[in-house]
Parts: structure tokens; C-alpha cells; sequence
């Protein structure tokens, strides 16, 4: 058996090589996320250009008793944001779950999340469950005598090109089943020069996280970037109502990975990363695609962000 940890650059490798590719060029925004990674994005949720994380924290906390209500106590509770220390325990406080289970990719980022949020609610049934999200997975036994609420905050839907946000909502509902309940978070369209500033701040933290992607490629798979050759961009894509981030060549370049050349001449990108906009018409018909149908929906006073309660129905083939 390889160690997880081998077996996690090989799959690192794969998509880089498998990205590296393609014309353009785009590798997936899930390996901007190891430990330097992950930790450059707790920086950018404290950014001020970077309004979504603050701005849904204040929902949750501002609307909490109209969630509640809507919501009612007693669920189990599924939470595809697992390890979010802020918006998590709100979620708790005002739903009063019976059962709590935190999902994730990463075992031990999942066991620090759940003794965290354990101590915080001594009484609360905390079941984690190890797994990739995108992919539908069987609840623990623990969960199946309560009605279920889904939790996926963040606009982390965003990240996700349309047609593979449907599978998403799609495997949420083969999860969670008929009836069950989803609160999930987008990030509303807005004027372009705040997006746009948004993904790339003036401090140069989310230049940092997107050029890690580089510096993760020299470190974990003995790559030979010139990580200065590249430059952040973040860049408003109108026709795909997303920001675009890419890493520009500024001048011709070339290196090796695992054994494969690249070349790139000044101005070419590789993309890595889209993060989708959403009006509240394209954020219901996109649920409805998924097969939740939207039930309420908060927003904050400039309608910057917003959580939309919505349920999964009974199949209906007609009209
Ligand atoms: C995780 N996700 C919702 C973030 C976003 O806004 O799309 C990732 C991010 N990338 C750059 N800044 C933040």
C-alpha cells in the first residue's frame, strides 16, 4: 500500500501534467489547496477587498431567527464546509442540530475541526465523515432517524464550471435523500472593479495562493518553475459571469515536471481557478437544475452575497 501521502503527489502530478496539457493550458483549483495553500486562504477571508466570507458571516448572524425558523430544530446536520470556525457554530446555534456531521476530503484537518467544534458543544452527536464531496457517499447510521439539512457555504459552488455544479447538487441529493433541506452560499454579480479587486488585493495575498500553485509544484513533485516568470491575474470573464484566475508568463519560459518539458512564450496563462457569479434568478435555476427547489433566500443590505434555503423534491417527470 502506498503512504497517503505518496499516493496524494501522484495524484498531484496527474492533474498538473494532465492540466499543463491542455490548450489553454488549466489546471484545477483543488491543488491550490495544500497546507501553504489552505492557510494563504485563511489570510484572503480577512482581506478587505475580500467580501464574501465577512459578508455571509454577517447573514448568518443577522438572519439567524428567520433561519431557525425556517430550518426548525432537530436535524442532522451535513456540513460540506466542515472545519469553518466561524460560520459552523453559527449554523449550530440557531438551528439546534440533534446530529452534527462534518464532511472532508482530509482526515486529519477533519479530526481538528470536529474536536474543535466538540469542545464548543459538549452535548452535541459529532460524526465525521472522510470523504470527497463531489461524489455521493453513504451517512453515517447515527443520521438516519432525522430529517437532514445540507450545509455548503463559502460560494464555494462557484469554484465549480455549471455543468459540474449540477452533479454537485445532484450527488447533495442522492446523499441526503428526498425532503432533506440545503443551505447553500453564492456570491452575487456585481460591479466588475470590486470583483476583480476582490481576487487580486493589494497586499498580493491572492497573488501569493495562486503563484503556490507553482511553488507546490517545485516542492512536492521536484518541478523547476520560475515562479518570478509568472505573474497573478485575476480576470472578469463577462460571458461566463466568473472571475478567471491565471498565471501569465512574463516572459518566455520553459521547465520540467515529472520528466515532461513546457514552454510557454510571454502572455500565455495557465488558468487556475474560476469562481462563478450569480444573480438570484441564475443561483434558483441552477438549484432547480440540481433538483432543489429554492424556498427563502437572505441577502445583505447590497445584495453582495446570499444563502438560499432550498429542498430536495420528489422526482416529477412531467409536464
Ligand atoms: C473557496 N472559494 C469560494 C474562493 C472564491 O472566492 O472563489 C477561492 C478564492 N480564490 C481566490 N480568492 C478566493
Amino acid at each position: 500500500m502506498l503512504e497517503t501521502a505518496e499516493r496524494s503527489k501522484q495524484d498531484f502530478a496527474r492533474g498538473v501534467l494532465e492540466g499543463l496539457a491542455q490548450e489553454p493550458p488549466a489546471i484545477a483549483a483543488r491543488w491550490l489547496y495544500d497546507d501553504a495553500g489552505s492557510a494563504l486562504f485563511d489570510d484572503i477571508t480577512d482581506l478587505p477587498e475580500y467580501y464574501p466570507t465577512r459578508t455571509e458571516i454577517g447573514i448568518l448572524r443577522d438572519r439567524r431567527d428567520e433561519i431557525a425558523a425556517a430550518v426548525g430544530p432537530g436535524r442532522s446536520v451535513i456540513d460540506y464546509g466542515a472545519g469553518s470556525l466561524t460560520k459552523t457554530p453559527l449554523l449550530i446555534e440557531a438551528v439546534k442540530p440533534a446530529v452534527y456531521v462534518p464532511v472532508d476530503i482530509s482526515g486529519p484537518f477533519l479530526r481538528d475541526s470536529a474536536a474543535a467544534l466538540g469542545e464548543r458543544f459538549p452535548d452535541l452527536p459529532i460524526h465525521p465523515v472522510e470523504a470527497d464531496f463531489t461524489r455521493a457517499f453513504t451517512l453515517p447510521a447515527e443520521v438516519s432517524r432525522h430529517r437532514r439539512l445540507g450545509f455548503f457555504p463559502g460560494s464555494t459552488i462557484g469554484n465549480f464550471v455549471p455543468e459540474s455544479a449540477v452533479d454537485l447538487l445532484r450527488s447533495f441529493r442522492t446523499t441526503l435523500g428526498t425532503g432533506a433541506l440545503l443551505l447553500i452560499g453564492f456570491d452575487r454579480l456585481k460591479d466588475e472593479r470590486r470583483l476583480v479587486a476582490a481576487y487580486d488585493d493589494a497586499a498580493g495575498t491572492t497573488a501569493a495562493f495562486n503563484r503556490n500553485l507553482l511553488e507546490r509544484m517545485n516542492r512536492d513533485l521536484g518541478a523547476d518553475v520560475d515562479v518570478e516568470a509568472f505573474a497573478h491575474e485575476a480576470r472578469w470573464n463577462e460571458r461566463m459571469a466568473r472571475i478567471e484566475m491565471h498565471l501569465v508568463a512574463r516572459r518566455a519560459t520553459a521547465f520540467m515536471v515529472a520528466g515532461h518539458h513546457f514552454h510557454f512564450e510571454a502572455g500565455e496563462t495557465i488558468h487556475t481557478e474560476n469562481s462563478h457569479k450569480y444573480t438570484l434568478h441564475s443561483a434558483r435555476l441552477l438549484l432547480l437544475s440540481g433538483g432543489w427547489t429554492p424556498l427563502q433566500e437572505w441577502s445583505d443590505a447590497n445584495d453582495d452575497f446570499s444563502l438560499i434555503l432550498a429542498r430536495s423534491e420528489a422526482e416529477r417527470f412531467a409536464p
